[in-house]
């Protein structure tokens, strides 16, 4: 499937998932490599479900563990600004090492508030890890440990991420196509 419609728009493929299968390898060594000691992952639905089990099966750091939170912020294929906390932090996570496992950073927005939401739990350490960067969108200062790929300013959807909710199960990449 070359090309594919959402919501009457067309998206053409992007990034394969062979390609995704390698640039979660990569991401997973150097997380691995990091010198991290009994990492706290914690995955932000929805858009990261799939990255998060990828990537979670590649960690060989003793004593992983993974939890979830659910923020969102997109409407359609623009971001609304503001960051709506759907499920929090859960249980005691003070004095942990966090990675924060996110599909893509866009503005950052969603970000700032995972960081903000993570501090006032006083964790001992944040890293973050995020499959897709746009740097060109980002506005944030907040710096990002581990980039699998950065891509220009397109609307991508598949392997986790949405339009709409639509199109999350799709195992490649695809960009909104320029009519
Ligand atoms: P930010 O707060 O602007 O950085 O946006 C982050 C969130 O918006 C991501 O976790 C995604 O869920 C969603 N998002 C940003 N860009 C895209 C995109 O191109 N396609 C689908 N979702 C996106
Ligand atoms: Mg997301």
């Amino acid at each position: 499937m070359k090309e594919i419609s959402l919501h009457n728009k067309t998206f053409e493929i992007y990034i394969t998932s062979d390609e995704i299968l390698e640039i979660v390898d990569s991401i997973a060594n150097k997380i691995n490599n990091s010198g991290i000691k009994d990492p706290l992952f914690i995955a932000v639905m929805n858009g990261a479900f799939l990255f998060a089990s990828d990537v979670m099966r590649k960690i060989t750091i003793p004593n992983t563990e993974i939890s979830f939170i659910k923020l969102s912020s997109y409407s359609g294929t623009e971001t609304t600004g503001k960051v709506s906390e759907l499920i929090g932090i859960e249980g005691n996570i003070s004095g942990r090492n966090i990675v924060v496992l996110e599909d893509i950073i866009d503005t950052g927005i969603t970000l700032e508030k995972i960081i903000s939401l993570l501090k006032k739990e006083e964790v001992a350490d944040i890293k973050v890890a995020t499959l897709l960067f746009k740097p060109d969108a980002y506005t944030k200062d907040i710096h990002i440990d581990f980039i699998g790929k950065s891509i220009p300013n397109n609307f991508v959807l598949g392997y986790g991420l949405d339009y709409d909710e639509i199109g999350r199960n799709l195992p490649h990449i695809y960009k909104l196509k320029n009519e």
